[in-house]
């Protein structure tokens, strides 16, 4: 998603907001700009790609202390210089996160006073209204209040106004947006990547809040413009987070630190084998809604298999950009429990929100502390995974599935199930130390890959061909392992990679079937198991440590995410930042 970082103090500020743009980077962009002061003059520089390519037109030693900069990731045109951010209309010029809903209308609007749009951007519309009513108001701040009342859908934006050189503007609804202090000036950004090369002390701004931003102080107001208290918070997390110390790419390195992230999770919740007070005693409730996007939504499909078999409750695992639009059948014995990484995920957000507007008990289990679905859940469990900023989630996820099995304990009350956490982090440093290049070869040269596995294994192999399809460009499926034969086998084609997997025994002789049927037409099957097996209908097998069946889904997704990173590389992919993807989704 589109990325913001504005600068305003006594250093340089291009340098600054260029080395914040590309901590953004993982949001995943197609093109990037950058407004700044000097000479009191507004200059924009914009250009599509990567920012590298914005560096070379721009001196970077400028003596510039005032600046706004931007990653775009198109939703309202095509990505192009006139379509990337800064927007300038007027005296007003305007980076933007977010989409505005009511932008065509608005624009038939303003064309009919006279206005003329340069780009097909649904952001235009913001700087030409803050332009139009600035005549009218006279005052920045009351201007930016009334405009915001017109505009519908979601926003950060980061504004200067030619009337006032000497101050950053900024305010959002929905879309993420933080100001930070360090001792020489001040800073605006989508995320704390961005400012932690200078500083960890941070305010998170809420929905309508307006800031006036000077080079040593910032105003917060509310929406009715009156002064606001906001005091600068600490960033505990480290800058190592967001380095990649050695690593040739994020997803590896946030791969290897998930034995680290498994224990800073279980850790966090557990002691001696028994719960710490820090996950609420839910009462007991009949059903259980979950509702994710993308890998969130494979999460949730675990946890359903580990709730419904470990505590007996119903549960319900939905695509959120659906379940906010769909009946819902809930009642005050449902539980909605949201799933997200960043915790921003528009589609996700608005359905934790139909879910607390219906007066449902909500559960957010989040790894962005502080973000919009940890605050406006009545629960929220941290998942301890730290900063991820390859876009493709890794240790996420395995964090996230840690914590679901620790709900199925939790909402089981079997306690005594807590013992099979124990250890588990040596067996994840064994499935991290190995090498899965082989299997790799096997894959990296196909157009097509099958995953095929039954109940939590199928969970599995959703998230295992997601991660294939997305960092490697491979298309690729994943089915239930009975349910190939029904129409999609006729894609089976000599030398078409299977990877079959199976992790629990009493089903392992039908999943052996599946694959064995696939084998017969010609299908090259990597299986993975937790079992040995004597008969060779596989060409290749990768067998996982045997552990209780609660925590297997912790230790099968490993050899997943490290054969679909091998396979990207082999295949030359951009690994951290696949083409026309996001890292935290905000639009819908
Ligand atoms: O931040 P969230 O967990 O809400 O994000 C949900 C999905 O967008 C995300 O899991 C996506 O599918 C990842 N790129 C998968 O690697």
């Amino acid at each position: 998603m589109c990325g913001i970082v504005g600068y305003i103090g006594k250093n340089k500020a291009l340098p600054r907001v260029l080395t914040g743009l590309k901590f953004l980077e993982y949001r995943g962009y197609d093109s990037a700009g950058v407004a700044y002061i000097i000479d009191n003059e507004i200059k924009i520089t914009k250009e599509v790609g990567r920012i590298s390519s914005l560096e070379k037109l721009i001196d970077e030693d400028s003596n510039s202390y005032v600046a706004i900069g931007h990653t775009r990731w198109a939703t309202h045109g095509e990505p192009s210089v006139s379509n990337s951010h800064p927007h300038r209309v007027g005296k007003f010029t305007v980076v933007h996160n977010g989409i505005i809903e009511n932008y065509l209308k608005l624009k038939e609007d303003l064309k009919k006073k006279g206005i003329t749009f340069l780009s097909s951007t649904d952001t235009e519309v913001i700087p030409a209204l803050l332009d139009y009513y600035y005549k009218e108001e006279k005052n920045i701040l009351k201007t930016i209040k009334k405009v915001i009342s017109i505009l519908d859908g979601s926003f950060a934006l980061g504004i200067i106004c030619d009337d006032d050189k000497n101050n950053l503007y900024a305010v959002r609804r929905g879309s993420p947006l933080i100001v930070a202090k360090d001792k020489d000036g001040m800073f605006l950004a989508s995320d704390v990547p961005a400012i932690l090369s200078y500083t960890n002390k941070y305010i998170l701004l809420d929905n309508d809040e307006i800031v006036k931003i000077g080079e040593d102080c910032y105003q917060v107001y509310d929406q009715n413009l009156k002064e606001k208290e906001k005091e600068l918070k600490t960033f505990e997390g480290s800058y190592d987070a967001a380095m990649l110390n050695g690593y040739p790419h994020y997803m590896l390195k946030e791969i290897c630190e998930e034995e680290k992230v498994f224990l800073d999770t279980l850790n966090y919740y557990v002691q001696d084998n028994a719960f710490k007070d820090n996950i609420p005693e839910f009462k007991h409730y009949k059903n259980i809604h979950i509702v994710a996007c993308g890998s969130a939504y494979y999460v949730g499909c675990i946890g359903k298999s580990l709730i419904e078999e470990y505590a007996g409750i119903p549960v319900y695992v939905e695509v959120a950009s659906e379940y906010r639009y769909k009946r819902n059948f809930y009642d005050e014995n449902t539980l909605v429990i949201v799933i997200s990484q960043s915790g921003e995920t528009a589609d996700s957000l608005e359905a934790l929100r139909k879910a607390n507007k219906d007066g449902i008990d909500t559960l957010a289990i989040v790894n962005v502390v502080l973000s919009s679905i940890a605050r406006e859940a009545k629960y929220t469990l941290y998942v301890k995974a730290g900063p991820e900023i390859a876009v493709a989630t890794t240790k996420a996820f395995l964090a996230q599935t840690t914590l679901m099995a620790l709900l199925a304990v939790k909402l089981a009350k079997k306690e005594e199930l807590l013992k099979e956490f124990q250890g588990l982090d040596k067996k994840i440093k064994e499935l991290l130390n190995r090498s899965y290049l082989d299997y790799a070869l096997d894959i990296y040269q196909k157009d097509n890959a099958f995953f095929i596995g039954r109940l939590v294994d199928y969970a599995l192999c959703l998230e295992g061909s997601l991660k294939l399809k997305e960092t490697a460009y491979i298309n690729s499926m994943a089915f239930q392992a009975g349910e190939l034969k029904h129409g999609t086998i006729s894609l089976i084609d000599k030398g078409t990679p299977v990877i079959g997997i199976c992790t629990n025994s009493s089903i392992a002789p039908k999943t052996i079937s599946n694959l064995k049927e696939v084998a017969a037409r010609g299908a090259y099957i990597i299986y993975i198991t937790n079992e040995k097996v004597n008969d060779e209908f596989y060409n290749k097998v990768i067998y996982i440590p045997k552990v209780h069946n609660i925590v297997t889904p912790i230790l099968a997704v490993i050899p997943l995410q490290l054969i679909s990173y091998e396979v990207a590389k082999l295949r030359g992919c951009d690994i951290d930042k696949p083409r026309n993807l996001a890292k935290s989704v905000t639009v819908e």
